[in-house]
């Protein structure tokens, strides 16, 4: 083999592994964990806009995301990612898999409420609605969260 051919046989295998790579997909654990401090950064952002008094209108995306997030969360503790990285995913999300979906329900619901409000300019119904949020995180990091 001459040099120009090794170099294209040791580039061909390194694109075969990092293909490979590629198939195993992005990690479970850290998509979610991701997932969660973007919607700790979208909830800072709309309690920072109601400080300011701002334009509640404009958090309808950022609710929407919310939202969003709030639907997909029981898929994103899929068997299997029980435990690995530093998950501080708790046992119960499989065990009571039934009231970790309720949890994640429950901020669905406390965001809704928040997007009524915006979506209907009443700023002072969505500064109310901060706490409903707020309580659902809590409620199911209490249950469901390894400190
Ligand atoms: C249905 C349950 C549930 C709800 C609701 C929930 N969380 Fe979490 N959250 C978790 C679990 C479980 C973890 C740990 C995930 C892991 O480490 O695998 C977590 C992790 C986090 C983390 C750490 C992310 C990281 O960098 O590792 C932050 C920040 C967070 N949540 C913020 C929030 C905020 C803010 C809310 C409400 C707007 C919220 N969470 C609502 C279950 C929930």
């Amino acid at each position: 083999m001459n040099m120009t051919m090794k170099m294209t046989v040791a580039a061909a295998m390194l694109l075969a592994t990092t293909g490979l790579a590629r198939a195993d997909g992005p990690s479970p654990i850290e998509m979610r964990q991701v997932g969660m401090a973007l919607m700790s950064g979208d909830f800072a952002g709309i309690r920072a806009v109601i400080a300011a008094k701002g334009d509640v209108k404009t958090l309808e995306n950022p609710l929407k995301a919310m939202q969003r997030w709030a639907t997909l969360m029981p898929s994103m503790f899929p068997k299997g990612t029980e435990t690995g990285g530093n998950t501080k995913a708790m046992p119960e999300i499989w065990s009571d898999s039934a009231g970790f979906a309720k949890a994640s329900a429950a901020l669905g619901d406390a965001t809704g409420v928040m997007m009524a409000a915006a979506k209907a300019g009443d700023a002072d119904a969505v500064a109310a609605a901060v706490k409903g949020i707020g309580d659902a995180c809590g409620a199911c990091h209490k249950a469901y969260r390894a400190k």
